[in-house]
């Protein structure tokens, strides 16, 4: 198919079923146990991280805010097992084994491929999982549908703007369906009208699909509505400065939920703003 050309609609039936969904989700746990993370540079150590305690199971999306340069991203790789803790331990339970699940992973840089299509982008977690083309491909378009990309399946990365770029960094997670999905700022390459659409469709793929998501934002609005729980981490080194429950039920209506939603971004402001500041040598 040329470059450009529209792909055939795959239309827009819900997801498949995942592993995730029914019973299977509530056995998948995981545990940081005072992690820490202590980096050696030129400079001396840094200490990224320092004691992160906290927990996550079954459907839960839990968002992760702090001040630039606190260990977030540190801290989703050290969960998705890219890197050790230099302290403490990240254990996982999945389907009654002490092991992690398959997960999907969204970097705070869009990770594509460059010689790979968009389509191919897309399709790639399946392809590693032995899924055969004509399943991969009727999957991959699906999630393009949803994601706007569906003009572009047969374009390289090269021929794409940065957020597009970004939304087939997010697809392919989408795609690949794991249970655990892990997420570094996923919308900050995007503009904010392409943001607030795709929040609101990562909120519907969340409801068909159930994942368990792990969600590092920048943004306080975006961590309260996307989440059920709000993981406040302080200044570098990151310590846990508060887990915030957020009191809003599901499906997240973004028109009607506003008010409560920046009430508790007003309390989590409180809670990072004199870091935020200490970070960027600021007086309060
Ligand atoms: N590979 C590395 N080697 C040395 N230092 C590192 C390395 N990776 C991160 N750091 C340092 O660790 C600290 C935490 O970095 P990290 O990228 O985890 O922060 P972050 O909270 O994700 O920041 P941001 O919000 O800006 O993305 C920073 O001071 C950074 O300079
Ligand atoms: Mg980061």
């Amino acid at each position: 198919m040329p470059a450009g050309a529209e792909a055939p609609n795959a239309g827009t039936r819900p997801l498949p079923v995942p592993e995730a969904a029914g019973s299977a989700a509530s056995m998948l746990r995981f545990r940081c146990d005072e992690v820490g993370c202590v980096y050696e540079s030129r400079s001396g150590a840094i200490h990224a991280l320092q004691n992160v305690s906290f927990a996550a199971q079954g459907q839960e999306v839990v968002s992760i805010v702090g001040p630039s340069g606190c260990g977030k991203s540190t801290l989703l790789r050290i969960i998705a097992g890219l890197q050790p803790p230099t302290t403490g331990r990240v254990s996982f339970e999945w389907q009654g084994r002490a092991e992690p699940p398959r997960c999907g992973l969204v970097f705070q840089e869009a990770g594509v491929f460059p010689w790979k299509t968009v389509l191919d982008n897309l399709a790639f977690g399946l392809e590693m999982c032995a899924v055969p083309r004509a399943e991969r491909v009727a999957r991959a378009m699906e999630v393009a549908v949803r994601l706007g990309l569906n003009s572009f399946l047969y374009h390289y990365p090269r021929e794409l703007s940065v957020g597009m770029r970004q939304r087939v960094d997010i697809g392919r997670a989408f795609v690949a369906d794991a249970p655990l999905l892990l997420m570094d700022e996923p919308f900050g390459a995007l503009d904010a009208q392409t943001r607030r659409v795709l929040q609101e469709e990562l909120l519907a793929i969340w409801q068909a699909s159930r994942k368990l998501v792990l969600f590092i934002t920048h943004d306080i609005d975006e961590a309260v509505l996307l989440a059920d729980r709000v993981i406040v981490l302080s200044g570098r080194p990151g310590m846990v400065l508060d887990e915030i429950q957020v009191p809003l039920t599901r499906p997240r209506d973004l028109s009607l939920d506003r008010s409560r939603i920046h009430e508790v971004t007003r309390h989590i402001w409180q809670l990072l703003e004199a870091d935020v500041r200490r970070e960027l040598s600021l007086p309060r």
